[in-house]
């Protein structure tokens, strides 16, 4: 399992110090939410804020972009330092284009599906991707509760897809439901609020338990 803690839940003032929290924990990866204001009702952080912590931090930048036109900001988000770009399905016409994009700069390509996206919208692109985000809250915010119902289609993707294929789930995963989540067939776990709310490292350990 990957836990992908989601810096949307940090303290802004203190990032740098806590992603170094994160990494003491022995987490490999950093969840970077962008949000537009366009694609989602809220704006968070992009291309300034990416960069200044690549400065600090060699973790796996795993960057999820709710914006209207992924390709448009794929170059850039990859130059702030993003490892890994999933972009929304309902945010393009042709999300092969904006994964071959993505690999062409040698990057993880990832795409993501909002909870009332049926899960056949993804599956045709099982093969062409490395990842697929499995969104158990609506996008935009953190601190949401998680939909259950989600869970048969991250079923019916790790039956589709094997067993090493990346399933991230994002949203609303608490130290309660975890196992449940990882149960369903999801190996990639982001979690905002419930690592940075209190003790961090204490809180990271409790999940990859
Ligand atoms: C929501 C974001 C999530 C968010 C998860 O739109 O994509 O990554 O940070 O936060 P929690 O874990 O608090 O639900
Ligand atoms: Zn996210």
């Amino acid at each position: 399992m990957i836990l992908s803690p989601s810096i949307l839940a940090a303290d802004f003032g203190i990032l740098a110090e806590q992603i170094k929290q994160v990494e003491r924990a022995g987490a490999k990866w950093l969840h970077i939410d962008v949000m537009d204001g366009h694609f989602v009702k809220n704006i968070s952080f992009a291309m300034p804020v990416i960069k200044s912590i690549r400065k600090y931090t060699d973790l796996f930048f795993d960057v999820h972009l709710m914006i209207s036109s992924p390709l448009d900001y794929i170059d850039a988000i990859i130059d702030a330092g993003a490892d890994g770009v999933t972009f929304h399905i309902e945010a393009v016409d042709d999300p092969r284009v904006c994964v071959d994009r993505i690999r062409r700069r040698g990057r993880l390509a990832g795409i993501s599906f909002s909870p009332d996206t049926p899960v056949e919208a993804v599956l045709p692109y099982i093969n062409d991707v490395d990842m697929i985000l499995a969104m158990t809250v609506y996008p935009g915010l953190g601190g949401q509760k998680y939909m259950t119902r989600v869970n048969d289609k991250i079923k019916r993707l790790r039956a589709a897809a094997g067993e090493d294929f990346l399933i991230q789930v994002d949203g609303g995963v608490t130290k309660e439901n975890i196992d449940e989540i990882l149960e369903a067939g999801a190996n990639v776990i982001v979690a905002g609020t419930c690592v940075f709310t209190g003790d961090i490292e204490r809180n990271i350990k409790d999940l990859t338990r």
